[in-house]
Parts: structure tokens; sequence; C-alpha cells
């Protein structure tokens, strides 16, 4: 992924500003290393053929030439912090008619994010892992329940605090299809690299299709295993941190699992959501992201294939 390929109109905009300052810094340095080569190569010339140096220019020369490298300096400061500020506006000023609205909230170290809009029963929550339709604007509100954390998706916008006891706000639109990778950018404690949401930025029919999906309660459990996996899910300690709708777990520490096998990605981008990786990540979650608040549970290997099986169905 590479963060100056801009997917929305913001971070099209911080792209320009970016390049503008690297090609300006570029010219600045090369000045710099001409006079400066220039100054060496007449100075060396002098000392070969032994004459004396050179006179120093008169001081109303040199006063000259200083007192317009400082006003060029300084002409060229302004202007940058001029771009940087229109832009900065520019940034933050994005708004737009029929918002999707989405509050995102930062826990150590994982988000979740819920869908606001519609009736009270059309809302639903899930973790680490936004779907937004391409070319609507979408205003996130971002909350933290713990520490400061910062929300950062290159292609899409530039980084928003997550200041506890209160509510940022975050507009973005994505202008194509795609997955863009996001990143807490603020250091929040151990795991603080392994905190990442991928953004899945689609058609509005997909995405219409995916929320109508999303909405939906845990689907029932169809054949034994995956009903004995649900009992034992729902009899041990995993409710008291996650929540399935659809079943009495109701729990509102860790991500919400209603439909955990959609998602692309487990423990907030750490590894990839495959059966291997998910009966890994319940067996010993601490050998995987040390510091988690998922314990390990030390569950008898029958009852792990069973819940593993029926979290398989929760799509
Ligand atoms: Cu959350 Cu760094």
């Amino acid at each position: 992924m590479n963060v100056l390929d801009a997917a929305g109109p913001q971070a099209g905009k911080l792209v320009v500003l970016w390049w503008v300052m690297f090609w300006v810094s570029v010219a600045v340095l090369a000045l710099v290393l001409i006079a400066l080569a220039f100054a060496v190569v007449r100075g060396r010339r002098h000392d070969g053929d032994r004459r004396p140096a050179p006179e120093p220019p008169p001081a109303r020369r040199a006063g000259v030439v200083i007192g317009a490298a400082t006003v060029v300096t300084t002409l060229i400061l302004i202007a940058l912090l001029v771009t940087s500020v229109v832009t900065g506006r520019a940034v933050s000023a994005f708004s737009g008619p029929d918002p999707l609205t989405i509050t995102v909230t930062g826990h150590q170290w994982w988000w979740s994010a819920r869908y606001d809009d519609g009736e009270p029963s059309e809302r639903f929550e899930i973790a680490n892992e936004l779907h937004v339709p391409v070319g609507r604007p979408v205003r996130l509100k971002l909350q933290t329940v713990d520490v400061i954390h910062s929300l950062w998706v290159p292609n899409l916008h530039g980084k928003r605090d997550l200041i506890p006891a209160r509510t940022n706000e975050l507009w973005l639109q994505a202008d194509r299809e795609g997955v863009f990778n996001g990143q807490c950018a603020e250091y929040c404690g151990l795991q603080h690299a392994h905190m990442a949401l991928r953004i899945v930025a689609e058609s509005p029919q997909a995405f219409d299709t995916w929320r109508r999906q999303q909405m939906q309660p845990a689907p029932e459990p169809t054949d034994a295993l995956v009903q004995r996996g649900r009992d034992a899910f729902l009899a041990g300690p995993c409710v008291l941190c996650h929540t399935v709708r659809g079943t009495t777990a109701g729990g509102r520490v860790g991500p919400d699992l209603t439909h955990v096998a959609s998602r692309a990605t487990l423990a907030a981008g750490t590894i990839p959501n495959t059966p291997g990786h998910l009966s890994g990540w319940i067996a010993d979650a601490q050998g995987v992201k040390p510091g988690t608040r998922m314990p390990t549970l030390g569950l008898p290997p029958d009852e792990l294939l069973a819940i593993l099986a029926w979290l398989e169905t929760l799509r």
C-alpha cells in the first residue's frame, strides 16, 4: 500500500501538500549544495597556486547577499506555512449531504464501530473492519474507552486523535473501491503496533448487501457440532466479554462476534482470519498478542473445536 496513492478528496489534497513540500525542500537543498560546492572549489583553486587568498568581498556586498538569502528563506517558509494552513482548512472543512454516520471507538488494542444510521433496529456494531460505500461522505465520531489513540487511514485522510471523555469528528470519502488500511498512530501501550483498522470501500449495492447481512442476528446452528459449540460458548467465560446478537452473550469488553467469520483479520489485523489462526488465537491469545485482554482459557480440545465450528458459521 502506497500512502501517497490517494483514494479520497482529502487525501488528494494532503498528497499535493506533501509533493509541494518535497520539491521545495529538494530545490533548497540543491541550491545550498551548489553554493557550498562553489565556495569549496573557489577556495581550493587559490590554495593550489599558493597565491594569497582573495580579498574577502566588501562588507556591503556580503551584506546584500546575506540579506537576500534571509528574505528568500523567509518567503519560502511563509509560502509553505500558508499552503499547509490552506490545505488543513480544506481537509477539515470537507463534509457532504446524506453522510453515513459511524461511531468508532478505540480500545487497547482494537477498534469497535457502530453504524448509527436508520431505525434503532438497523444499528449494529462490528470490530476492526469498516465497510463504506464509494462516493458517499462518511462521518466518523471518534471516541475512546481508555487511553488516547489516533486513527490514520493514509489513503483517505490525515490523522485524528481519539481523546478520553470527548468525541472528535472525522469526515472522509472513498472515491474508488479498494481495501484501505488504517493504523493507530498514537502510542497507546504494548500492542500499539497491532491496532489496525481495515476500511473496505465498495459499490453502494455491495455495501447495502453487507449492511443487511451485518444487521442480522447470528444464524441458528444447523448441525450437532455447531450446536455444541454455541452451548459451550454461552456456558463459558466468553460471554463476559463478547456480544453475539441473537444469543445471550452480551459482553462489552471485547469485539462483537455476531459476524466474526465475515472479517478478514483477527485481533485488529494481527493475524488472518482462518480456522487455524482462530483456534490458535482462542487457545493462546497471550502468545499471539501479549498483553491483550483476551485471556488464555485452557479449553478442552473437543470444546475448542466445537466453538471453532460455531464461530466459523457466523458469517
Ligand atoms: Cu491505539 Cu496506538
